[in-house]
C-alpha cells in the first residue's frame, strides 16, 4: 500500500494511487489483489498496529477512497482481498486505552495481562517476533501484558468470546462494502496456551540478539499453532461463504507439518507457505520445500506459494541479485506457477526487482534498529516510469527512497519491450490459465539429471536447471513457455542452461 503508487503527493502510496494503476494489474493478468492494512493507525508497525478496525487512515485516503478502489478492481475482473488483523491491535487502540486507564472495566479481558513472575521479570520466556521479550510491565496496574510484536502492539485475547464478536462485527463491515476476501495477518497464533507455558528453549540467547536468531531458540510449543485457532475460522468461514469470500491465513510457520495443522477443517481455504524464502538456489532444497508442503497440505491445493513479501528480502537479491538473481527468480516462480494452489507475486516482483538501496539514515522500519535486518529494502516505491519520483510521487522525498532503481526497471520501458521480465511474467501468467491441468491436483516428481528439479503435470512436463552446468532435458515437446523466451519444440538432447526454467508439452510415444 505504502509503496504502490502516491496520488496526493505525500510521498506515501494510497487507495487512490491503487486505483490508477489498476491497469498494470489487469494487463498482467492478475485476477486477486491483496493490499495491505489501510486502517487508522500510529503506523508504529507501518499500519500492522491498527487503532479503528472499520475505517481509513487520513494517510491512505477515506472510505469512499476504498469503495472507488473496490467498484475499480470488480470493474476489471480483479478480486479484492484485505488485510485483517486480529492477533493484535495499537495500544493507542479505544479497546487497549480503556483497558490500561479501567483495570475493572470490560476492554480488560481482551488483553493478555499476568502478574510479573517471582523475580519482578516476564510472566514467561516467550520472545516477541520482533525481539526482545513479549511482555512489557504496564505501571498503573502493574501487571505485563503480551505482544508477540511491538509493545505498541498488544495482542488480542482470543479466548474471550467478546474478542470473536468484535471482529466478526468486523468482517461483516469489510464484507458489506463488497471485498472478496482476507489475508489474515499472524493468523498461526491468535490463540495461545490456557497456562502460558514457557516454550522449549535449546540455547542461550540475548534479549539483543536478531530477532531470527531469538526466535530460532525456542520451540514455539505454546505461543503459535494452538489448534483452537482453527474453530476461529470455521466460524468466520460461515460468515464469509455468505459472500463468496476467501480466508487465506498468513501462517507463517516454516515446517509443512504445522502448515497442515493450520489448514484443518473447514477454516481457512488457503495457507501462505514461507519456508520457500529461507532457501538457497540448491536443487535438493527446491525440491524440498516445494514437495514438503504438497505432502503434508491435503488437498494439496490450499497452498499460497510466495517467493517475494512485503517481510523479506525480494527472491532476486535472494537468489544471487543481478541478472543472475531475477533468472532464477522467474525459474522459481516457473515452478511455483505450475503447482497446485494459489500463487502470488509482490508488487514489482514482475520487473524483476531487486531490494532497493536503503542508507542508514534513510531506514524506517523499526524492526531493523540495532542487529536485526528490517524491512525496507523489500519496501521500496514501484517504478512506473523513467523520470523523477519514478512516477510512484511527485513528491521531492518519499517515505522510503527509490533506492537506486534504473530506468529499464520501470514498468513503463518493460511494457514497451517485449523481452523484458513483465512480458515474462505476463507469460507464466497466461501459461497458467490456459492450461488448466496446472491448477489441478497431481504433481508427479521426476528424477532427471542432477542440478535439474522438474515435474510433470499430465502430459507437461516443468523443470529448473539449478545446478552450475547446462544439463540435456532429455524430454522432446512444444516448449510451452521458457524463462529466456525460447520457443519451438525441444528434442531429449537440448540443453538446458543454468538458471533456466523450461515447461513442456511432451510429444505422446
Ligand atoms: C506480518 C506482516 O506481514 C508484517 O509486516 C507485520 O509486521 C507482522 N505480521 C505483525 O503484524
Amino acid at each position: 500500500m505504502r509503496s504502490f503508487a502516491d496520488s496526493d503527493a505525500d510521498g506515501v502510496g494510497d487507495l487512490a494511487g491503487v486505483a490508477g494503476r489498476l491497469d498494470h494489474l489487469r494487463d498482467l493478468g492478475v485476477d486477486l489483489l491483496w493490499i495491505t492494512p489501510f486502517y487508522p493507525s500510529p503506523m508504529v508497525d507501518f499500519g500492522y498496529d491498527v487503532s479503528d478496525y472499520c475505517d481509513v487512515d487520513p494517510l491512505f485516503g477515506s472510505l469512499r477512497d476504498f469503495d472507488r478502489l473496490v467498484a475499480e478492481a470488480h470493474a476489471r475482473g480483479l478480486r479484492m482481498v484485505i488485510d485483517i488483523v486480529p492477533n493484535h491491535c495499537s495500544d493507542q487502540h479505544r479497546w487497549f486505552r480503556e483497558a490500561v486507564a479501567d483495570p475493572d472495566s470490560s476492554y480488560r479481558d481482551y488483553f493478555i495481562w499476568r502478574p510479573p513472575a517471582a523475580d519482578g521479570g516476564p510472566p514467561n520466556n516467550w520472545r516477541s517476533n520482533f525481539g526482545g521479550p513479549a511482555w512489557t510491565l504496564e505501571p498503573l496496574s502493574g501487571e505485563y501484558y503480551l505482544h508477540l510484536f511491538l509493545p505498541e502492539q498488544p495482542d488480542l485475547n482470543w479466548r474471550n468470546p467478546a474478542v470473536e464478536a468484535e471482529f466478526i462485527e468486523i468482517l461483516e463491515f469489510w464484507l458489506a462494502r463488497g471485498v472478496d476476501g482476507f489475508r489474515i495477518d499472524v493468523a498461526h497464533a491468535l490463540v495461545k496456551d490456557l497456562e502460558l507455558r514457557d516454550n522449549v528453549q535449546h540455547r542461550d540467547v540475548a534479549l539483543d540478539a536478531p530477532r531470527r536468531e531469538q526466535w530460532a531458540a525456542f520451540d514455539h510449543l505454546y505461543d503459535v499453532g494452538q489448534v483452537g485457532t482453527l474453530d476461529i475460522y470455521e466460524r468466520w468461514r460461515s460468515v464469509a461463504e455468505g459472500h463468496d469470500a476467501v480466508l487465506i491465513g498468513e501462517t507463517y510457520v516454516l515446517e509443512a507439518s504445522l502448515l497442515a495443522r493450520m489448514l484443518r477443517g473447514d477454516g481457512l481455504h488457503l495457507g501462505f507457505w514461507f519456508k520457500p524464502m529461507f532457501i538457497d538456489w540448491e536443487p535438493e532444497q527446491i525440491r524440498g520445500v516445494l514437495s514438503n508442503a504438497l505432502d503434508e497440505v491435503d488437498p494439496n491445493s490450499m497452498i499460497s506459494w510466495v517467493s517475494s513479501s512485503h517481510d523479506d528480502p525480494r527472491a532476486a537479491t535472494r537468489f544471487g541479485g543481478g541478472d543472475l538473481g531475477r533468472e532464477r527468480a522467474l525459474a522459481f516462480s516457473t515452478l511455483l506457477f505450475c503447482l497446485p494452489g494459489l500463487p502470488f507475486l509482490y508488487q514489482g516482483e514482475e520487473l524483476g526487482l531487486v531490494d532497493g538501496i536503503v542508507t542508514e539514515d534513510e531506514k524506517a522500519d523499526p524492526v531493523g534498529a540495532g542487529v536485526s535486518l528490517g524491512r525496507d529494502g523489500c519496501r521500496t516505491p514501484m517504478p512506473w516510469e523513467p523520470g523523477p519520483g519514478f512516477g510512484f510521487s511527485d513528491a521531492v522525498r518519499t517515505w522510503l527512497p527509490h533506492g537506486g532503481r534504473r530506468d529499464e526497471d520501470t514498468a513503463r520501458a518493460q511494457r514497451a519491450d517485449p523481452q523484458s521480465w513483465f512480458h515474462r511474467f505476463r507469460a507464466l501468467i497466461a501459461l497458467r490459465k490456459t492450461h488448466p491441468e496446472l491448477r489441478g491436483p497431481g504433481v508427479e516428481w521426476f528424477e532427471s539429471a542432477e542440478g535439474l528439479v522438474s515435474f510433470r503435470r499430465g502430459e507437461i512436463f516443468v523443470t529448473a536447471n539449478a545446478g552450475e552446468q547446462r544439463i540435456p532435458l532429455g524430454v522432446e515437446g512444444d516448449v510451452l513457455f521458457s524463462t529466456t523466451g525460447r520457443t519451438g519444440t525441444t528434442a531429449e538432447s537440448s540443453f538446458i542452461e543454468p538458471g533456466e526454467a523450461i515447461v513442456v508439452l511432451e510429444k505422446s510415444p
